[in-house]
């Protein structure tokens, strides 16, 4: 993708560096505008050896314009896929939402037909200034995108919203509004589970497995770059994906409770997370301590979240499940399909600890038809825009056929 990044004059310009480092280095042609202020926080040099193009706009050696033999603001409206503003200041929100075009920033953002997102960052009041979020309102009202800052605590020590928010987020917000569309799920509001749950036995241990969650976060993403309303229900450590309204849970019981309480307002589930099967029968306040000899523990069966879903289903609701087997693996992923009643179960073999952590995946959907065309080996971003591809292919055909 061609990125243009303009950096105007926050406190936070030198995480743009950082921004601009991980979109080149992920393969992306990067194109950065320095505004005269932002050129005072952090230089051309250096983002022009991390980006290895040209850096644009303001530059001690040269001004603000160049006499160059290329119109240089039509050059680079038109050279960008996406134009982003990171971090956007309030001054540079407040010119674009009103047509200003005082510096080759504010003019390529008035000059570009390429999606613009911004990322906001600055002060708390000035964050919370009606002014600024009038302007912010407008630039959404002509199509643009904004990544909210975090909460948290500011450069200029001050306690609360404005702070930049965390640079992957940004470059994953970059990396979708600049791509094509995926096949559309427009609307459809999905429910998807991902990641290990903790079956706590005292406050320290606990019982787990060796889910990460990555496969369920790429598929949260890959069906919110699809146009699907995600809500995602997550156990383990991974960072929430931008987004997505993702909810935090620990145990399997937690997680049956997070997704009954949204279910009903689905249009379909995709179970991806790893569950765990049993808990300790009992939890101890107080930190177990050694005993003599051998020593058991009881264990109890947790929820079938997916049963229970299913139990609950309305007519159109669809659902779609995950099978890990070690062994047999299609033919014990074909009776967990009718079991529970599900329309698709797409199966990992996790023999030899392929799947669990791995980059690379390979996935075989199973449905009441039998095991279809395998979809991958492919790293896991790229096989989860395969996995939506091929269920909303299958969606419209059911659709078509009610
Ligand atoms: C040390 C310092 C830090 C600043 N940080 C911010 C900031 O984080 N966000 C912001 O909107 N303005 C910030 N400003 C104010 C802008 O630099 C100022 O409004 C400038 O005119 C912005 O110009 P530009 O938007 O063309 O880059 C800061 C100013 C200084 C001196």
């Amino acid at each position: 993708m061609q990125i243009v990044l303009g950096i105007p004059g926050g406190i936070a310009a030198y995480k743009s560096a950082d921004l601009a480092r991980l979109l080149a280095n992920d393969g992306h042609r990067v194109r950065c505008i320095l505004t005269e202020a932002g050129a005072r926080f952090i230089t051309p040099l250096t983002l022009s050896s991390l980006t290895a193009e040209p850096c644009y706009g303001a530059n001690p050696d040269q001004g603000e314009w160049r006499a160059n033999p290329s119109i240089e603001h039509i050059e680079l409206a038109r050279w960008a896929d996406l134009v982003a503003v990171v971090p956007a200041t309030a001054d540079v929100i407040g010119k674009a939402a009103n047509g200003l075009a005082t510096d080759l920033l504010t003019t390529v953002l008035l000059a570009t037909r390429a999606p613009i997102l911004w990322a906001p960052a600055m002060n708390t009041g000035m964050w919370g200034h009606p002014a600024v979020q009038a302007n912010l309102e407008r630039l959404r009202s002509f199509g643009h995108s904004v990544v909210d800052p975090d909460d948290g605590l500011l450069a200029c020590g001050e306690e609360g919203s404005g702070k930049l928010a965390q640079v992957p987020a940004i470059a994953e917000a970059i990396l979708m509004y600049g791509s094509p569309k995926l096949r559309s799920l427009d609307g459809r509001r999905v429910l998807i589970t991902a990641g290990p749950t903790r079956e706590d036995l005292d406050p320290v241990r606990t019982l787990t497995n060796r889910s990460t969650g990555t496969m369920g976060l790429e598929l949260a993403r890959a069906f919110r770059d699809a146009g699907a309303r995600v809500q995602l229900v997550l156990g383990g450590d991974l960072p929430e994906p931008w987004g997505v309204e993702t909810v935090r849970v620990r145990s399997a019981q937690e997680m049956l409770a997070a997704c009954q309480s949204r279910w009903a307002a689905a249009d379909g589930l995709v179970g991806a997370a790893a569950v765990a099967d049993q808990r300790p029968e009992t939890y101890a306040a107080e930190k177990v301590k050694k005993g003599e000899g051998p020593e058991t523990m009881a264990l109890v069966r947790t929820p079938d979240i997916l049963a229970t879903l299913s139990a609950a289903r309305r007519p159109g609701q669809w659902m779609v499940g995950f099978a890990a087997e070690s062994e047999k693996h299609l033919d014990h992923a074909a009776a967990k399909l009718q079991k529970k009643g599900l329309d698709a179960i797409l199966v990992n073999d996790v023999q030899r600890g392929r799947a669990f952590g791995a980059q690379a995946n390979t996935l075989t959907p199973i449905t009441a038809e039998g095991p279809q065309a395998s979809l991958g080996p492919l790293p896991k971003d790229l096989l989860a825009r395969a996995v939506v591809q091929w269920w909303a292919r299958r969606l419209e055909s059911l659709d078509s056929g009610r």
